[in-house]
């Protein structure tokens, strides 16, 4: 095992991961705790404070917040030591020929050269970001577009006002469900009733975020018939976008699943799941009663 790699709430079900007990693990197993911070956005959740070695973004997602631009971030925290068991982390840890034998942790980690340039010595290195980033670009060109960066450094200038809205409507939008007769549950840890509760206490007090899932009585057509019949949402895949959107992920993201996985993802075939945008809350209220109506 190389790394732990989580979700800080995970995609599909908004279920609040225990970032500080992985964290933990990782550091007895001495590899380092990736983090997708993508669904909470480092509005609501900062993974570092809770152990992370590195968190990831698809910026495609709240980040930019509109979705009109593709990106993804990588941040280091820097000091998660890769020489100290090189063998386990070759790329980053022993020399790449392809660079002349430039060993990328001795050179750009927390006690390199770069990091005492930068007067970081001992402390914060670079190494999986540079190697990311390098050998991304050589292997597969991935490089963003201008046009995507501007539209995404755009969108963060708004994130802290977005997410409070897009949390507040998500949770008056849970409520309105949980107590809907033709919805059998709904899994959203800021309900109270929730199992994530605490842990959303915990690690994101601000909000439980915008993305959570509920299971529609009548399974897997009645599911279809709603995410079919809404008029507002946007039937797409995509979520963190300022518009509200809803996806029937066993027919869609998860489809290639067998039934038994698809359950312990959390996309059984009753599944109905929302990224809740940041529109009036009465007309997100108002369309998804309008679409439980054509049951
Ligand atoms: C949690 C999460 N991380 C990463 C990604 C990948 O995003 P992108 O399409 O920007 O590569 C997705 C896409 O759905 C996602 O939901």
């Amino acid at each position: 095992t190389k790394a732990i790699y989580c979700e800080s709430i995970a995609n599909p079900g908004g279920i609040i991961t225990d970032v500080e007990a992985l964290s933990s693990i990782a550091k007895s197993a001495g590899i380092p705790l990736i983090v997708d911070n993508t669904t909470a956005s480092p509005y609501l959740i900062r993974p570092f404070e809770w152990g992370a070695d590195v968190v990831i973004h698809s910026a495609t997602k709240f980040l930019g917040g509109h979705g009109n631009a593709l990106g993804g971030v990588i941040v280091e925290k820097g000091d998660f030591d890769w020489l100290a068991d090189s063998e386990k982390f070759p790329i980053i840890a022993t020399p790449c020929e392809s660079y002349h034998g430039l060993n990328f942790a001795e050179v750009f980690g927390k006690d390199g050269p770069v990091a005492e340039m930068f007067g970081t010595k001992g402390k914060t290195g670079m190494a999986f970001a540079i190697a990311a980033r390098a050998l991304g670009l050589r292997d597969m060109g991935a490089c963003i577009s201008p046009m995507n960066t501007f539209l995404i450094q755009m969108g963060i200038e708004t994130l802290h006002v977005r997410m409070e809205r897009h949390c507040a409507n998500a949770t008056a939008l849970a409520e309105f469900l949980n107590q809907h007769p033709k919805i059998e549950w709904v899994k959203y840890a800021g309900l109270e009733s929730d199992p994530g509760y605490k842990l959303h206490q915990k690690y994101c007090p601000k909000g439980a975020g915008s993305l959570f899932t509920f299971g529609v009585k009548g399974g897997y057509e009645a599911a279809k018939t709603v995410v079919d019949s809404v008029q507002m949402f946007s039937l797409v895949a995509n979520l963190g976008d300022t518009r509200s959107l809803i996806a029937h992920p066993a027919s869609m993201m998860h489809s290639q699943l067998g039934d038994e996985a698809k359950k312990t993802l959390g996309a059984p075939p009753d599944c109905v799941r929302v990224s809740v945008g940041i529109e009036e809350i009465e007309d997100i209220i108002a369309d998804m009663d309008l679409a439980l109506s054509k049951l």
